[in-house]
């Protein structure tokens, strides 16, 4: 039995294909070879920050939902290691597999390793280098609890082995959430998302989470001030993520008759809005991967990025709140450039981790 563990919005978007790929493979060997399990930690739990991926994406109903919720770094990680645990000893998963760099992520695999059931990590060895990140902390810690490790771009292969991760734990096996994205390419109707909500041909769309940008009043108020900037050059549509709703609404997000704002879009509609827009605005670490792959120019208003190839191969370009007024005028003027497809990123990747981990259960 493979027990994989999701919590946040981004890990249902990278597991999808990997549960896809791990069925299939057992239907091609002619029979049940092992069971799944899928456990939601309850992380996220809004139906739009949830359930709806779900729904689109195909990916099985949970077999169990621990219901943890929102908390403090170490209430919610002890909620989930707490509920996992007793999950790991009532049903002894061969291999636990967890995505990402989400508190779920680093809960799952503690859990895992102190019962010393494997742990296999879905996107390895991204680095941004910056611990103050909560995502960074994550991945380096569940990198160094993890027996499989799959990577989603080349230069992760190096950050891991500087960190003395053996490299025949490590396989480079292309992006899961591109996967997802090419398998649903056909589904993203951008004229239905522009009607239905009322956006212009051109528009700009904005999404910001992270605990830097939205957390502190002031920094957020400073933002809210260049969103309104870049509003006055094209529509701003900005589905808000519920971290931020508070902070940036109090900060007067919506007081511009050019910023249109929407709860959370489920993963079609979002892709939808963001594949027709001129630019997008964001700190999201998904959206500059998506962004690389659809030609949509990028800006990530962050200091770093764990991405870089969405930079040297993709769209993206990292700005300051400063830099972001400028940033948008070019984009605006000029088309998205040249770009290149990371290596591997083809929508194969859920079945080469398929056929690792089978391989290496069957041992
Ligand atoms: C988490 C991840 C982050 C990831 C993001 C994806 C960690 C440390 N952070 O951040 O890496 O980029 O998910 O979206 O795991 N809330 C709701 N409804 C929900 C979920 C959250 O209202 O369904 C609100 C709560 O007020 C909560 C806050 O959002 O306190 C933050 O949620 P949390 O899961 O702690 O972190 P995210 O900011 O979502
Ligand atoms: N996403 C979505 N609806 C939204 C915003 C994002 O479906 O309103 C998708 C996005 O396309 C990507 C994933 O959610 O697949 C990224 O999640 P998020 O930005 O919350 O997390 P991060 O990638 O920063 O960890």
């Amino acid at each position: 039995m493979i027990t994989h563990v999701l919590g946040a919005r981004p890990n249902f978007v990278k597991a999808a294909p990997v549960i896809a790929a791990l069925s299939a493979s057992r239907q091609a060997a002619g029979g049940p070879r092992r069971g799944q399990r899928v456990i939601h930690t309850g992380q996220h739990y809004d139906e739009r920050m949830s359930d709806v991926f779900f729904r689109e994406l195909g990916l099985p109903e949970p077999d169990a939902n621990l219901g943890v919720g929102s908390g403090s770094h170490a209430a919610q990680t002890a909620a989930i290691m707490i509920a996992l645990e007793k999950e790991f000893i009532e049903r002894s998963p061969e291999l636990v597999m967890v995505y990402g760099d989400v508190n779920s992520t680093i809960a799952a695999a503690l859990v895992a390793a102190k019962l010393h059931i494997p742990v296999a990590h879905v996107e390895a060895g991204l680095r941004s280098f910056d611990m103050t990140m909560p995502e960074e902390v994550n991945r380096r810690l569940v990198d160094q609890l993890s027996n499989l490790l799959f990577v989603t771009s080349p230069e992760a292969v190096g950050h891991l082995a500087a960190e003395g991760v053996g490299v025949d734990r490590v396989h480079f096996v292309g992006n899961p959430m591109i996967d997802t994205l090419l398998s649903h390419l056909d589904a993203f109707d951008t004229e239905a998302v522009r009607a239905a909500h009322g956006l212009p041909e051109r528009y700009i769309v904005a999404t910001l989470h992270r605990p830097a940008n939205v957390d502190d009043p002031q920094i957020a108020a400073g933002l809210v001030k260049r969103l309104h900037e870049i509003a006055d050059l094209a529509d701003v549509v900005m589905p808000v993520h519920p971290r931020g709703r508070k902070v940036l609404t109090e900060a007067g997000l919506d007081d511009h008759p050019r910023v249109k704002l929407l709860e959370p879009l489920g993963y079609v509609d979002f892709v939808a809005t963001v594949r027709g827009a001129a630019v997008v605005v964001t700190d999201s670490g998904g959206v500059q991967e998506e962004t690389t792959i659809l030609g949509v120019p990028c800006l990530t208003v962050r200091p770093n990025t764990e991405r870089p190839i969405t930079i040297t191969h993709g769209t993206n370009r990292l700005v300051t709140a400063e830099g972001l007024v400028p940033a948008v005028e070019r984009a605006l003027a000029a088309d998205a450039g040249e770009r290149e497809v990371p290596p591997l990123w083809d929508g194969k990747a859920g079945p080469r981790i398929a056929r690792v981990v089978e391989d290496w259960l069957d041992g």
